[in-house]
C-alpha cells in the first residue's frame, strides 16, 4: 500500500535554534533533501539541497549575506533560488535556479509548505503559544523514528498505550486504558478528551507534585493534519471540582510529525509546565521523562513497523480504542485523494 503523503499543508521543518547564525541545516522532508538557513533579517529560507551544476549538496556551501554559495565550484544563489553568479562565466542561462519553498516561523517552530506555493497561507499554521509564553516553561525535543508517520499518529491518537508502554513513566495504571475517550471529528483533525478519574499518579507526577493519595487526570487535545498534536493535560487531587486547580499540575504539549521518507519520521515535541517556573530542574525533569517515554514508543513502533513490512497484507484486528486513529486515517485519505485529483500539478511539484 502506498503511504499517503500530503503536500499541501504546513509541516514543522525545524526548531528555531537549529538554524541560528551561519548554520546550513540539511533536512530531508517527504523524501526531498533540503537546506535551511536564515537571512540576515532572521527570516528562514528553505531550498532544494542539490546544486543544479554537479549536484553537490548546498548544505556544504557557505552563507554570503542572504545568499548561499555552493562550495564545490562556486555557483551562488539568492534566497529566492535564482542563480546570481557562475564563476568564470558572464552569462547565467535564464531559469538557472533551485526550487525554494514557503517557510514561516511561529513561536519556536519553523514551518514549511512542500506543495503548490500558490496555496500556502501562513494563517493556517496551527498556533503553539506555550512555546514562547512567559507563563510556561519547556525544553524542545526531537527524535527520529524509523517508522512511517501514520504509525506514530496511531500512537498519539490512542493514549490507552500509556498504561502499558509507559507503565513506569507517564502511565502508572491500567485506568488510562480503561477510560473511554470522547472522540470528535473536526474539519482537519480529531478532538480527543480522555478523563481518568480516581487513579494513581504517574511515576513522574509523584516526583513533581505533592499528591497525598489518588488523583484525577485529564488529556484534552486536537490532532490535526498533517500530524500535529496540541494538548492540554493535567493532574489534581481526586474528587475536587473541575475548576478547583489548587495543587494541580498543568501541562501544555505540542508535538509534530514530519515524514522524512516513507519509512522514517521527524518527531518534534515539547511539554510545557506552568508551575515552578523558576526551577530549571523541573523543566529538565519533565523533558527527561518525555524523552524516556518516547524512547519506549520508538522501540515498540519501530519493531511494529518492521513486522508490518515483513507481512504487509495481513489484516489488523480493530478494537474500540482505535476510534480516533481510524478517523484520522480516513481524513488523511480524503485530503490525499483531493490532492491527487490535480495530478498534472502534483507531477510538476514532485519534479
Ligand atoms: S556542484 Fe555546485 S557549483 Fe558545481
Ligand atoms: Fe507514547
Amino acid at each position: 500500500m502506498t503511504l499517503p503523503l500530503l503536500r499541501n499543508c504546513w509541516y514543522v521543518a525545524a526548531w528555531d535554534h537549529e538554524i541560528l547564525g551561519d548554520t546550513l541545516l540539511e533536512r530531508t522532508i517527504l523524501g526531498q533533501s533540503l537546506v535551511l538557513y536564515r537571512k540576515q533579517d532572521g527570516q528562514p529560507v528553505a531550498m532544494n539541497n542539490k546544486c543544479p551544476h554537479r549536484h553537490a549538496p548546498l548544505s556544504m556551501g557557505r552563507k554570503e549575506g542572504d545568499a548561499l554559495r555552493c562550495m564545490y565550484h562556486g555557483l551562488r544563489f539568492a534566497p529566492d533560488g535564482r542563480c546570481t553568479e557562475i564563476p568564470g562565466q558572464a552569462n547565467i542561462p535564464p531559469g538557472t535556479c533551485v526550487r525554494t519553498y514557503p517557510v514561516a516561523q511561529r513561536h519556536r517552530w519553523v514551518w514549511i509548505w512542500m506543495g503548490d506555493p500558490a496555496l500556502a497561507d501562513p494563517a493556517e499554521i496551527p498556533d503553539t503559544p506555550a512555546q514562547t509564553d512567559p507563563g510556561w516553561r519547556m525544553k524542545p525535543g526531537y527524535k527520529n523514528f524509523a517508522a512511517d508517520y501514520l504509525l506514530i499518529s496511531d500512537n498519539l491518537l490512542d493514549f490507552s498505550h500509556l498504561s502499558y508502554i509507559h507503565e513506569r513513566t507517564l502511565g502508572g495504571s491500567p485506568n488510562i486504558a480503561e477510560a473511554r475517550p470522547e472522540v470528535r471529528r473536526m474539519e482537519r483533525g480529531i478532538r480527543v478528551t480522555r478523563k481518568v478519574p480516581d487513579t494513581v499518579p504517574a511515576p513522574y507526577h509523584q516526583r513533581l507534585g505533592k499528591f497525598a493519595g489518588r488523583v484525577d487526570r485529564w488529556f484534552h487535545y486536537d490532532y490535526v493534519l498533517p500530524g500535529i498534536l496540541l494538548m492540554d493535560a493535567g493532574v489534581k487531587d481526586a474528587g475536587k471540582a473541575d475548576d478547583d486547580l489548587e495543587g494541580a499540575l498543568l501541562f501544555n504539549s505540542t508535538q509534530a510529525l514530519t515524514p522524512e521518507t516513507e519509512h522514517s519520521t521527524h518527531y518534534f515535541f515539547m511539554q510545557a509546565h506552568n508551575f515552578a517556573l523558576d526551577d530549571a530542574t523541573i523543566t529538565e525533569s519533565i523533558y527527561q521523562s518525555l524523552c524516556t517515554a518516547f524512547e519506549e514508543d520508538r522501540l515498540m513502533i519501530e519493531a511494529q513497523a518492521r513486522l508490518i513490512r515483513s507481512t504487509p497484507a495481513e489484516p489488523m484486528l480493530p478494537i474500540n480504542a482505535d476510534a480516533a486513529l481510524q478517523q484520522f486515517r480516513w481524513l488523511v485519505q480524503k485530503f490525499w485523494k483531493a490532492e491527487r485529483q490535480d495530478e498534472p500539478a502534483a507531477q510538476r511539484l514532485s519534479a
